[in-house]
Parts: structure tokens; C-alpha cells; sequence
């Protein structure tokens, strides 16, 4: 990455979790691998009543607990420490607090040489994105002609498409199109942006990407840890809305898309939102047959305890919302016509994996079902975004000996011992993406929208129905009805035990 140009970053939700976990750690990362301008600096707003020297050590903290690169740097923490500030908010909607925000900005622009070049990242609830944006519409903050002027906002963006539309709306009051970054962090993912490398920079899977030889797709984002302190957010969400509509719509998107013409953020997007216009849209009859929930109850996972959903902190005691999600859609156009991707999702599950899995039609004649005792499995190619980041390929073998006994073998790509090096971490690339202006990682207004307009139908018919989520035990890969939902179309989920684990004949 090129060292990123001169601005400011101010952090609307400065004191935050996101911003404390990821943000400030996340910027002190850019500045270790000396990615950031000389004339940067960085500027929190919130609630909090706090001073510069206070919010620094919050700061100075964050870094500590969550850089990636540790040991920490004396040097460059002292360096990102020095250009650090903080502006107390009465409100988030508050006219003189933003006054005092943009006479401070003017100030330090002065004393920091950021030419007033400003990003302002929105890390807030979503009730708040309204009065923040009309307050910097309203003190000239989101345009001016010598700099440049650029807005980051957070998922959820919006809860159905009637609320993304609006939301939309509210930027362009003040901000053109050009200038919004919506962020999906699993874009910033290292894994997910080699999706693309792996399936355009070459050229054996173009030919076999389709229905013709791949029998289906899954995608699995599975989480061991419950919904902690978020019940409060999560209740009002649930998985569909907190990960299927964003991340796993991103992962689907990669894996389905049309090649673009041009690797950039306009051509990408383009293929992006033609993948969401495609879904097949599911009438309530197919959200019966094609979607499974699952809430999660109290038990064990590992060493840790919960005492189930409906008892965690901020969550409705006879709440629906669910923890869990699988689905069943078709993308219908011609390359994926009437195969199936099976997508699912959940917290409390037996392992924090993501991974997308492309599993292959199986050879024309079962030649060797017939003759060997070994089961002959079809071929997957697996691409794990976490953890482990890599790609695998299974294929079939065969046994030495005299007999023909077939093992699942894997040629195995890992990106930490073929590189050698650590990945950034998402919110590295992508805040280093925004200060450069690339908008290739974030979600654009259409694509938002195309993405709700699928995920509604589900909601709706969700809500109407007399059934609520089905309950399963922690440690477990969700309800009983999520493997049925595979199963009865004669696959089944990768990574279930069923299959043994193949010897990895190949490992880079
Ligand atoms: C967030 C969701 O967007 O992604 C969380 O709101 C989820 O519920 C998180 O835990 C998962 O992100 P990661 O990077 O830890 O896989």
C-alpha cells in the first residue's frame, strides 16, 4: 500500500467498542507500517466528557490490548499519540458542539498542514448518522472545493430497504456518492479480496464456473462466542440482518460474479449488484422450504458457560430473533441457473470458521463407486477466509497397494506459510482505502438497497409466521432442520464428521 495523503480522521463514536477494539488499533497499525501521511491527524467526537490528554490514554490503552503488531512501538504510539484529539459532543445532534468541532478541525488544520482534507467516520448507533450528517450539512463540512470531503459509515446500514433508502437519501442531502464509504469489514479481509485473484488471475476455473460442474456452493460464518454485551443491538437484529445481507452477500457475490471489465470500483460493483438483482425472490411458501432459524439455549461451549439467548443482558425474555440462520437460493442467470448456494450463519456454534465451499458436480460415471469399497467424495474447493486464511483442494487419490482404495487427499494453500507475513487487519486496508478515495471494498448506495430487497421477503414472512426460532445447544452447527435443509436435496454441509479429513498432499 502507498503511504496515504494528508487529512483528518475524525471518529464520530470515538469512545466506543468498535473504535476502541478496531478503529484506534487499526490506525496505529497504518502508522507502524509508516502508511500514514506526516500530516495526518486523528480526532475523536462523542458523549464522553473527556480531554485530549484522557482520550489520548484511552487511546495509548486500546493500542495496547489490540494492535496487531506487537511489541508495541514506543515511537510510533507517541508519534500517533502527539497528533491525537478529542472533542466532547452535548449531543450527537448538538449545533454548538459541532461548531466547536469544525473550529477545532480548522485550528489543527493549521498547526497539522491537513490542507482540510477531512474523513468523518460514523461509528455510531444508526439513529445517530442523521443528526450527525445534517450537522456537518449544515456547518459546510461535507464539501469544499480545495479538499477533499469523505464520509465512512458502519453497518447496520439500515434494517430493510425502506430504512436503506432512507438512510441513502440522508447522506445525498450533503455528500455525493463519490464521497460515501460504506463499510462491510469482511471486504477488508485478505482472503476475500484474493477471491477475485484466484478466480480472474486464473485461467483453469473459468470453464468449470457454473452450473454445468458445480453441483452447489456453501458459504458457513459460524461464530463460538454468544451475542456478549451486544443484546442490545443484536435483539432488534438477529443473523439475518447482522450477517447474511453484508458479509455473506459480500462472499456471494465474489464467488458468483461475471468477470468486470476493469478492475475498479464502479466495474466491480456493477457485476456486484447484478449478482443481488438475480436472487431468485422467495414468496413465503419458499421461506418455509428454504430458510431454517435457530436461537441458541443455555449450555458449554469449550470452558465457557452461557445461560442461553433469551437470558443474555439487553435481550427480550420471549424474544424471536434468531441466532442462527441457513438458507437455501438461486441466483438465476445463466451461469448459476437452478443450482443451489447454501448459505448459514450463527453465534454459539462449534467453531469460528468462515469459509466459502465450491463443491463439484461428480464425475460423469461412478467408474470407481462401483468397484472400490472407499466412498469417492466430490471434489471441493475450499476457500477459508478465517481462521487459517487459504485455499484448499480436495480431490481423490488413489491408496498405494495392489487394491483400488481411493482417500480424499487436499492441495493446501496457506497464506501465512506461503507468504510468511501477517495480513492486515480489514480495518487497515479499508481506512487507508477511504483517506486515498478507492471505493472499490465499500458498499455503494445500489448495492445496499439490491441486497435488502432480497432479505425482506425473508423478514416479513419470518415475522408473520406462528413459528419462532428452533432452539439448539451451544457447541453444536445449529437446528436439526439446518442439516435437514441440505440434506434433502442429497448434500450435505461441509465439515460436518461425516467426511474423513483428507491427508494434504501438497501443502504451500
Ligand atoms: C459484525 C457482526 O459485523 O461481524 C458481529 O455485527 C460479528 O455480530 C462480526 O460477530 C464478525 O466479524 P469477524 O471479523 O470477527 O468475523
Amino acid at each position: 500500500m502507498a503511504t496515504t495523503p494528508a487529512c483528518a480522521l475524525v471518529i464520530f463514536g470515538a469512545s466506543g467498542d468498535l473504535a476502541q477494539r478496531k478503529l484506534v488499533p487499526g490506525i496505529y497499525g497504518l502508522a507502524k507500517e509508516k502508511l500514514l501521511s506526516e500530516q495526518f491527524m486523528l480526532v475523536g467526537f462523542a458523549r464522553h466528557e473527556m480531554t485530549d490528554e484522557q482520550y489520548r490514554d484511552e487511546c495509548k490503552a486500546a493500542i495496547e490490548k489490540h494492535a496487531r503488531l506487537k511489541p508495541i512501538d514506543a515511537e510510533v504510539l507517541n508519534w500517533l499519540l502527539q497528533r491525537t484529539y478529542y472533542v466532547t459532543a452535548a449531543d450527537y445532534g448538538d449545533d454548538q458542539s459541532h461548531k466547536r468541532l469544525q473550529d477545532r478541525l480548522t485550528e489543527l488544520d493549521a498547526v497539522h498542514g491537513t490542507g482540510g482534507n477531512r474523513l468523518f467516520y460514523l461509528s455510531t448507533p444508526p439513529a445517530q448518522f442523521e443528526p450527525i450528517i445534517d450537522c456537518l450539512g449544515q456547518h459546510g463540512a461535507c464539501s469544499y472545493e480545495k479538499a477533499v470531503r469523505r464520509l465512512l459509515v458502519e453497518k447496520p446500514f439500515g434494517t430493510d430497504l425502506t430504512s436503506a433508502r432512507e438512510l441513502n437519501a440522508i447522506a445525498h442531502r450533503y455528500f455525493d456518492e463519490s464521497q460515501i464509504f460504506r463499510i462491510d469489514h469482511f471486504l477488508g479481509k485478505e482472503t476475500v479480496q484474493n477471491l477475485m485473484v484466484m478466480r480472474f488471475a486464473n485461467a483453469i476455473f473459468e470453464p468449470i464456473w457454473n452450473y454445468k460442474y458445480i453441483d452447489h456452493v456453501q458459504i458457513t460464518v459460524a461464530e463460538s462466542l454468544g451475542v456478549g454485551t451486544r443484546g442490545g443491538y443484536y435483539d432488534k437484529s438477529g443473523a439475518l440482518r447482522d450477517m447474511v445481507q453484508n458479509h455473506i452477500f459480500q462472499l456471494m457475490a465474489l464467488v458468483a460474479m461475471e468477470p468486470p471489465v476493469a478492475l475498479d470500483a464502479q466495474s466491480i460493483r456493477d457485476e456486484k449488484v447484478k449478482v443481488y438483482r438475480s436472487i431468485r425472490a422467495m414468496r413465503p411458501v419458499h421461506v418455509d422450504q428454504q430458510t431454517v432459524r435457530g436461537q441458541y439455549t443455555g449450555g458449554v461451549i469449550g470452558t465457557v458457560t452461557t445461560a442461553g439467548y433469551l437470558k443474555e443482558k439487553d435481550v427480550a425474555a420471549n424474544s424471536r430473533t434468531e441466532t442462527f440462520t441457513a438458507i437455501k437460493l438461486f441466483i438465476d442467470n445463466w451461469r448459476w441457473s437452478g443450482m443451489p448456494f447454501f448459505l448459514r450463519t450463527g453465534k454459539c456454534l462449534s467453531e469460528k470458521v468462515s469459509e466459502v465451499v465450491v463443491r463439484f458436480r461428480s464425475p460423469p460415471l461412478t467408474l470407481f463407486q462401483k468397484q472400490c469399497e472407499s466412498p469417492v467424495y466430490p471434489n471441493d474447493l475450499i476457500i477459508r477466509v478465517q481462521p487459517d486464511e487459504g485455499i484448499s483442494w480436495r480431490l481423490n487419490g488413489k491408496m498405494p497397494g495392489g487394491s483400488m482404495n481411493i482417500r480424499s487427499v487436499a492441495l493446501d494453500f496457506s497464506y501465512k506459510s506461503t507468504f510468511h507475513a501477517e495480513a492486515p487487519e480489514a480495518y487497515e486496508r479499508l481506512i487507508a482505502d477511504a483517506m486515498t478515495g478507492d471505493q472499490t471494498l465499500f458498499i455503494r448506495a445500489d448495492e445496499v438497497e439490491a441486497a435488502w430487497a432480497v432479505i425482506d421477503p425473508i423478514e416479513i414472512a419470518w415475522a408473520a409466521s406462528k413459528r419462532g426460532p428452533e432452539p439448539y445447544a451451544p457447541g453444536t452447527w445449529g437446528p436439526e432442520s439446518a442439516q435437514k435443509l441440505i440434506e434433502l436435496d442429497g448434500r450435505r454441509w461441509h465439515g460436518n464428521g461425516e467426511e474423513p479429513e483428507p491427508i494434504i498432499a501438497c501443502s504451500l
